[in-house]
């Protein structure tokens, strides 16, 4: 099949959440099954390919025409970088100071024209967009090329001003939305499929509580809304193999495991002990729940249990964070940042991974976790739900413990819950090999997905 994947994020080009690693992770897969992927990214600037070659699209609209650089990345493979006005920035959505680029409609409306061009000069199977960044590209579509949207955030909608809508194409008018636009409102009526990154999001979206105010929109669509959970790359995500560790291990030896312990316990200013050691791996948004952490630090010690954060976003919730560290050294550490090798070496030292979220489409972190045999604390939300089993409801296949409610009471019992249950080295042991051994491929929800592309090319 020739499916033509448009997407605003993509590791390790543009990352900034977990998109981008969906992104490169289903693609990846699609090309290993066989299927020609024309995969769309905008160009943010500096990115080398080989054997480059640049053309022009012809954009018909106020974008002009856009520069498309073809070619091959040493990591993603081959990709198409469009260049609109604009496009190329630092970061893709924000400024140095944390605040959104002002033009940020403008580029990625821009952007989603230059994508539906591509698809009108290409004419592939499928086409297939994500989040809002690229949902008006259906705007600028006839519809005969069946199309899928996933949907990996409500949170951001990308909503702007009504002027835009004659702007976005000839079925602008689907993208109204209480006076203004909407790109996924639109996008949303006009894809043949929308794809929640979980079966428990795509659930939790079409109620008043999950769905963001834009809940009856997908309530329309019945049927033609599915759920499909993402997986990782076990390849980037193996503790057997994985360069970035003090130590290697596996579900079938699990002795390097605890030199990693040991070297993120120094690391992380805590003594070499047995104390039961989380950790917690995040973007700092009110999304994540961070702050519901603050009021359990200080009894940390009591139980005992050691934490540590690695984060970054939020200023006032990083200066609380830093704040209750200084207070808290010997039970509570904070590293205030991205960085992927650290993310690494804390699934891979910890015996619990926190993940108190409110809401959470999908979440990949956790099943980079449990990869690493860190036994996951989380609350029973979006794809928590559907990739955590509590050890107390089923104790021969619980792979972790679901806090009842997203409030600092409930994630301290959770963790406490678990704390306790992985004292006796040998039950922890157990679960660390269960959850290890998990298949959290991508070959099984790219299957999923190449299903529904050939239903709807069959059906057209
Ligand atoms: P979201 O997309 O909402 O941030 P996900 O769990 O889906 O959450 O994906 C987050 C991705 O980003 C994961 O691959 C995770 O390992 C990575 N990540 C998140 N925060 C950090 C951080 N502070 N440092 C390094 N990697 C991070
Ligand atoms: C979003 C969601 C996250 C999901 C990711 C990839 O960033 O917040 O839960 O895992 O997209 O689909």
């Amino acid at each position: 099949m020739r499916i033509v994947f448009a997407t605003a994020e993509l590791s390790p080009i543009a990352t900034v959440g977990g998109l981008a690693a969906a992104a490169a992770g289903l693609v990846r897969e699609l090309r290993i099954q066989g299927h020609q992927v024309d995969l769309l990214l905008p160009d943010y600037g500096g990115v080398e390919l080989v054997d480059e070659r640049i053309s022009t699209l012809e954009v018909p609209s106020w974008v002009g025409p856009a520069r498309v650089r073809s070619g091959r990345h040493a990591v993603v493979g081959d990709i198409h970088l469009i260049a609109v006005a604009g496009i190329e920035r630092s970061h893709p959505y924000l400024r140095p100071d944390g605040e959104g680029w002002p033009d940020n409609t403008e580029r990625f409306l821009g952007f989603s024209r230059a994508v539906a061009a591509f698809v009108e000069a290409n004419r592939p199977d499928v086409v297939h967009v994500n989040d809002w960044h690229t949902a008006t590209t259906l705007a600028a579509l006839d519809g005969s090329i069946p199309s899928v949207l996933s949907l990996h955030n409500l949170a951001y909608q990308g909503t702007a001003a009504a002027d835009w809508i004659p702007k976005i194409g000839p079925r602008g008018l689907h993208y109204e939305w209480w006076g203004g636009l909407n790109p996924l409102t639109g996008a949303i009526a006009l894809a043949d499929r929308i794809i929640a990154v979980s079966p428990n999001y795509s659930r939790e979206i079409r109620t008043p509580e999950g769905g963001f105010g834009i809940d009856e929109a997908l309530g329309f669509r019945g049927d033609a809304v599915v759920g499909i959970l993402n997986g990782i790359d076990t390849e980037i995500w193996d503790p057997a193999t994985d360069p970035l560790l003090v130590s290697t291990f596996s579900a079938l030896d699990l002795t390097g495991r605890e030199a990693n312990r040991r070297a993120l316990s120094e690391r992380m200013g805590f003594a070499s002990d047995h104390v039961p050691l989380a950790t917690v791996v995040t973007r700092l948004t009110e999304q994540k729940g961070i702050d519901l952490l603050l009021p359990i630090i200080p009894v940390l010690a009591e139980v005992p249990v050691r934490l540590a954060v690695l984060g970054s976003g939020d200023a006032s919730l990083s200066a609380q964070l830093h704040a209750a560290a200084r207070s808290h050294p010997e039970s509570f550490a904070f590293v205030e940042g991205y960085d992927e090798a650290l993310s690494h070496q804390m699934f891979a030292g910890a015996d619990m991974f926190v993940m108190p979220s409110r809401f959470e489409p999908c979440g990949l972190t956790q099943m980079q976790a449990m990869r690493y045999g860190a036994i996951p604390v989380v609350t029973a939300v979006g794809g928590l739900v559907d990739t955590v089993i509590d050890l107390d409801l089923d104790p021969r296949q619980g792979t972790g413990v679901v806090a009842n409610a997203a409030d600092p009471v409930a994630v301290m019992a959770a963790l406490f819950r678990l704390a306790r249950r992985i004292t006796d080295t040998r039950r922890r042991e157990r679960i660390q090999r269960r959850i290890m051994s998990i298949d959290w491929s991508w070959a099984e929800p790219a299957r999923k997905y190449v299903t529904i592309y050939r239903d709807l090319v069959t059906t057209d």
